[in-house]
This record gives C-alpha cells, structure tokens and sequence, in this order.
C-alpha cells in the first residue's frame, strides 16, 4: 500500500505555469492551470507524505497540511527547488516551466513607437527537473510531458535524456483532458516498464500515480 511506503517521506513538487515579467504589467505565460500539481500535493499530504509544493501563480487553495512556496519565475522556481531539493526523498516536476524569458525585464512599462511592432530577445530558462536530476544526492525522480502527438515516443526519450526515475505523459490539446480540465488520463513510463492511468478527475489520477510511484520508490536501487 502506497502510505506504508511514503508516509513521513518528503515531497517537494512544482506546479502551475511560471510567468516572465517583460515589463511591470506585461509577462509571457501559459496556459497551466497548476490543478494536476495541487492534487498531487493534496494526496501525498492524505497519505501521510510531509509536502512542500513549489507554486506559480495559480487560482487554488492551498491543500491543508501543504507547505506553498509562491514564485513567478523559472528562476525563481528553480532557486526554491535548490533550496530544498536535499532535504527531500521525492521531487515530482509537474510545473509548465516557461523555456524562454525575456533577455531583460524593462523596469517601465514599454511604450508604443509609431506603427512600428516589437521584437522581444528571449533566452532559455534553467530546465529545473534536468538539474535535480543531475545532482548525486537526488531524490526519487518523477518528471511530467505534455504532448500533443507520439506522446509515448516523446515521453520516453525525455525520460532517458532527463535521466528520470519516472515519467507521467499526458495528451495535451484534446478536448476534457490536460491543462485546466477537471479530468486526465496518463501513461507512466519508468526503464522497465509502463502504466496506463484510465482518464478520471485529478484526485483519482493523483491516487493512482502516487500508487505507481511507491511501487518504484520501494523497489529503488
Ligand atoms: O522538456 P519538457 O519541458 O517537455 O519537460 C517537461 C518536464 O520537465 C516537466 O516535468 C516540467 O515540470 C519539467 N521542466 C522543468 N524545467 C524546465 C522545463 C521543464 O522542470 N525549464
């Protein structure tokens, strides 16, 4: 059972989108609503897990017993995650990292010039799973891959590029499931093997993820 193998483990997750500030009132976002990540968060706590969940800005409450840390940015993300990431067991990367910001942050609102368009510089962001995993006293590994085709094919090279313990796929683009909907379905892929989550609300995938991972966390080398 998923609780005898993690209750008083750590978790640290992300989740929701990051924001890139290109101005006071301007940022370049995207569309995660952070709904997979807070259930995950909320289950793990159930089951008995201490949980610090790494959050962009998002519209949910807080799940009761979870410990939120608030960010904007990537690097924001990934200096909380660093922060933390040694005084965990579990990290599960559910965050929609923006992979560009804007080269620099205008300190005043950028003005109209003319007719003239804009062209933004923007520079890529610290892959925050890529570095937990890379480090040598790493927590168990859980990553997320958003698709929109050959989800199986994509997830599974990130998994060996990323050199993750585990990652959950999931269709993105497709009516009732993904970003800002109330149910999801996931493949979870790990070296050896694979999982089908049947599509259900996001408590009940989150149950079952959590099951899969205490699986693989019990078995880990
Ligand atoms: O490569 P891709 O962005 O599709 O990988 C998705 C996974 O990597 C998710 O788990 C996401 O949270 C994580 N990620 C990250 N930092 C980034 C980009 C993605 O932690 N800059």
């Amino acid at each position: 059972e998923a609780a005898a193998v993690l209750a008083g483990r750590r978790l640290l997750l992300t989740a929701g989108p990051t924001v890139e500030d290109l101005d006071p009132v301007r940022y370049l976002g995207n569309r995660s609503s952070g709904r997979m990540g807070y259930a995950v968060a909320a289950e793990a706590q159930r089951l008995g897990m201490r949980v610090t969940l790494v959050s962009g800005p998002v519209n949910l409450p807080v799940p009761a017993g979870v410990e939120r840390i608030a960010v904007r940015s990537a690097e924001q993300m990934l200096a909380a995650v660093t922060d933390r990431v040694a005084q965990s067991d579990l990290f599960i990367a559910t965050a929609a990292v923006a992979d560009f910001r804007p080269r620099e942050a205008s300190l005043e609102k950028i003005k109209k010039r003319g007719d003239g368009g804009l062209t933004l510089e923007l520079v890529q962001n610290p892959d925050i799973l890529a570095e937990v995993a890379a480090r040598q006293d790493r927590p168990f590994v859980v990553g997320f891959a958003a698709e929109t085709h050959e989800v199986e094919r994509y997830a599974r090279d990130k998994l060996e590029r990323k050199r993750l313990d585990m990652i959950a796929a999931n269709r993105v683009g497709e009516e009732g499931s993904g970003f800002d909907a109330d149910c999801n379905a996931l493949t979870v892929l790990w070296p050896e093997g694979r999982h089908e989550i049947a599509r259900a609300d996001k408590a009940q995938v989150a149950r079952e993820l959590l099951a899969v991972i205490a699986q693989r966390f019990r078995n880990r080398p």
